[in-house]
């Protein structure tokens, strides 16, 4: 077991003792009538926990998920109880992918070139992130793939040309840098003229066939909003709306970090809150990262529902889960470490751990057999 797991088994282990704890006072309180017993089983219920075998979000909400968990004294033997049935259909629903059963009609006739891939990088990751992205799936997707960066590299502008952008943001990883980029994507895709944005980052693999398929399935003029919530529930905010006053908001959103797309339609209400200068300032009065901003406008501000894919992964996940035989069928993959170990998917691929660690090479040549780097056809 990888990734989240670990805090998991701990928590699990601490949530035992309490249920232990809680039948022994149960047993004292059902001699005085039970009637406490009641309230503390019913509170129980109200707390329960987020499923941790889900992507627990951006690294910042990770971090305060984490200290308001830290509460394990309110959870009970049902909250418990609750979390082991929800874990478990987790496990036994198939990943419920458009391409598995009956492939639906596409409502629409995309192809790859409709699509505008934003990727999210840093100077500092170019070498060691992007060159690998170059490399395997952008390569065979230069027309709809652009670059956003903060510092110059005549290396990548010959590679991709006019595709890699100087955001001219920071490169620290900070909210605001992060929330200047993402404003710089929007702006660019309007710009574009294409029918759908998708935002991945410099650790995900991006099979666009899958994505395309993913896509054509809804028209691009519909209000849409595909991805996978990084939470199992909504996330809590608070709005600054002005003259010191705060608003309590609740939303899902899409994490950044294992890709998400809006359709053009959608893409175009979002304006007032998203273009220019009108991004950052809308970042600033809920105070959260980029992707739970998109999320924010759009569920919040404009009410469309996010449309959850499974087909998409992120790094704060556990990739160990994602089935060996249907790698090909994933949206995004990703890459990472937890704890000194790596955190990478399962594929006994044509080049080993030592040679491929991200597993991307080998994912590419899955893909693309005929890429001229990738070993001759063998059967894995
Ligand atoms: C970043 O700055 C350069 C130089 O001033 C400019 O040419 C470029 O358009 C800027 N990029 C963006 C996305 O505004
Ligand atoms: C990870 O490895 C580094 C260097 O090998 C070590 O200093 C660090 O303590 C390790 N961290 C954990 C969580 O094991």
């Amino acid at each position: 077991p990888y990734g989240l797991c670990f805090g998991v088994s701990s928590r699990r282990f601490i949530v035992f003792s309490l249920f232990f704890l809680f039948l022994f006072l149960g047993l004292i309180m059902l001699k005085n009538n039970g009637k406490k017993a009641a309230i503390t089983h019913h509170r129980a219920q109200l707390d329960a926990e987020p499923s941790a075998e889900q992507d627990a979000g951006t690294r910042a909400l990770l971090r305060e998920k984490e200290e308001e968990e830290d509460a394990p004294a309110k959870s009970g033997f049902s909250a418990y109880f609750t979390k082991l049935t929800r874990g478990r259909r987790e496990v036994e629903r198939p990943a419920r992918s458009p391409a598995s059963s009956a492939d639906p009609p596409p409502a629409e006739d995309i192809g790859a070139g409709d699509i505008f891939i934003a990727v999210k990088t840093t100077k500092k990751f170019h070498q060691s992130r992007l060159n690998l992205l170059l490399d395997t799936w952008i390569s065979r997707n230069m027309q709809q793939t652009y670059i956003f960066t903060d510092g110059e590299d005549e290396e990548l502008k010959k590679k991709i040309g006019s595709h890699a952008i100087n955001t001219n943001c920071s490169a620290a990883h900070s909210r605001q840098a992060l929330s200047c980029k993402m404003a710089v994507e929007y702006d660019k895709f309007i710009e574009s003229g294409k029918k759908w944005f998708c935002h991945v980052d410099d650790d995900n693999y991006v099979n666009v066939r899958t994505l395309v398929k993913l896509l054509s399935q809804y028209p691009h003029t519909q209000d849409m909003y595909l991805g996978k919530p990084s939470l199992d529930r909504p996330i809590e905010a608070t709005e600054r709306l002005g003259d010191n006053k705060m608003k309590p908001v609740n939303f899902w959103f899409a994490t950044g970090g294992a890709g998400f797309c809006v359709s053009r339609g959608l893409a175009l209400k979002m304006s007032p809150w998203a273009s220019g200068g009108h991004f950052m300032n809308t970042a600033e009065k809920i105070r959260l990262p980029d992707d739970c901003t998109i999320g924010y406008i759009i569920e919040s501000v404009l009410g469309v529902p996010l449309t959850r894919s499974n087909l998409f992964h992120s790094h704060l996940e556990n990739l160990q889960q994602v089935s060996r035989s249907e790698i090909h069928k994933q949206i995004t993959l990703s890459y990472g470490m937890f704890e000194n170990k790596s955190n990478i998917i399962n594929l006994k691929g044509a080049f080993p751990v030592e040679e491929d660690p991200s597993r991307f090479k080998s994912v590419h040549c899955l893909l693309y057999p005929d890429t001229p780097w990738c070993p001759p056809q063998v059967a894995f």
